[in-house]
């Protein structure tokens, strides 16, 4: 409220308008995206829905003209981890710009997936895929768009993060690099963009009741002890605090508020307790596992030493 008022009067500080906004959503069709895309249509945003799964984008647009009576949002199924559908996106949204006579001032970046896996069980194929979404489809969705909001010199860039790039936990190290160069680029955008109008807006829910888990295979094993003390947070919670983050022009959203807390234990003596909260079941029991082999592995090396040195005498 005090910071509100003192943006005001400083900087003559005026609230963002979603109204009639020509917004972009990918990841829209499910989760964290789906209920941003419902908050925004509610507000009047016109708002361009981009996932894989046509007919759930199809239905998603039918229940929003009920809903909400918003007859203006559109959809593009595509891949975006393949080049030729990030072009036809830019095409689309063309066409799509063109009839409304209207630039997309808004673009949130949500679209992500991504198993939670050691190295050995990762393979070249998923290690690739992971880093295409979110980071290489947030990095060229911005790409394509970006232009248009520096001539205008207004529009809002917003890449939804992922914990990890804060504090990192076991078991997941595909899923935490792909993150990790996401947190690289929003931070560089920032930088990039100070001055021009547009703004870069940082989300970072924590762990967030969607079915992002099943999607992905992931099991409560792999979960970090530390997930245990951190209340969850709804796909609506985010959504309207990200609006509500878009509005004020924020820069950084981190959901719940205890995640704000976490980064002060990456400090001594804290930080010993934290590495221990960070491993899962799962990192628990491959280094039981890991070192049952190590044990079995110098047996087998001291039998084969004693077979040796028994021969030459
Ligand atoms: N859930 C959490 O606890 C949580 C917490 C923090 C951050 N996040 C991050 O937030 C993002 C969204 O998560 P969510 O919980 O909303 O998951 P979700 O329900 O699984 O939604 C993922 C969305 O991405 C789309 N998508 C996946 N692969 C795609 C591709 N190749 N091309 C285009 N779209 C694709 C999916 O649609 P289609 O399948 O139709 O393509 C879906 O709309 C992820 O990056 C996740 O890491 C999630």
């Amino acid at each position: 409220m005090v910071l509100s008022l003192l943006n005001y009067l400083v900087f003559g500080f005026k609230k963002l308008i979603l109204f009639d906004k020509l917004v972009v959503v990918t990841g829209a069709s499910s989760g964290i995206g789906l209920e941003i895309t419902k908050e925004l249509a509610k507000k009047g945003s016109k708002v361009i829905l981009i996932a894989r799964n046509e007919n759930k984008l199809k239905e998603i647009i039918e229940n929003i003209k009920i809903e909400y009576g918003n007859n203006q949002c559109y959809y593009i199924s595509a891949d975006l981890s393949k080049e030729e559908d990030l072009n036809n996106c830019l095409k689309e949204i063309g066409k799509i710009s063109n009839d409304n006579g209207q630039y997309v001032e808004i673009l949130v970046n949500c679209a992500g997936a991504g198993n939670w896996k050691f190295i050995e069980e990762t393979s070249f194929k998923e290690c690739n895929d992971m880093m295409s979404l979110p980071y290489f489809a947030a990095f060229n969705m911005t790409r394509l768009l970006l232009e248009p909001m520096l001539l205008h010199g207004e529009g809002t860039i917003v890449n939804i993060n992922s914990p990890v790039s804060v504090n990192v936990w076991g078991g997941c190290i595909g899923y935490a690099c792909s993150r990790w160069a996401l947190k690289g680029f929003t931070e560089c955008l920032r930088i990039d963009l100070r001055g021009t109008g547009v703004n870069v807006l940082e989300v970072i829910p924590g762990e967030t009741k969607s079915e992002y888990f099943q999607h992905n295979g992931i099991g409560d094993d792999s979960f970090p002890l530390l997930s245990k003390f951190v209340p969850k947070v709804t796909v609506d919670q985010v959504a309207k605090g990200t609006i509500k983050a878009i509005e004020n022009r924020k820069q950084k959203l981190i959901l719940p508020l205890m995640l704000n807390v976490a980064k002060y234990f990456a400090f001594f003596p804290f930080s010993i307790l934290l590495k221990y909260l960070l491993l899962s079941e799962k990192s628990r029991n491959r280094l039981i596992e890991i070192k049952l082999k190590q044990q079995q592995f110098k047996l087998k090396q001291q039998q084969f030493h004693n077979i040796n040195n028994n021969k030459q005498e």
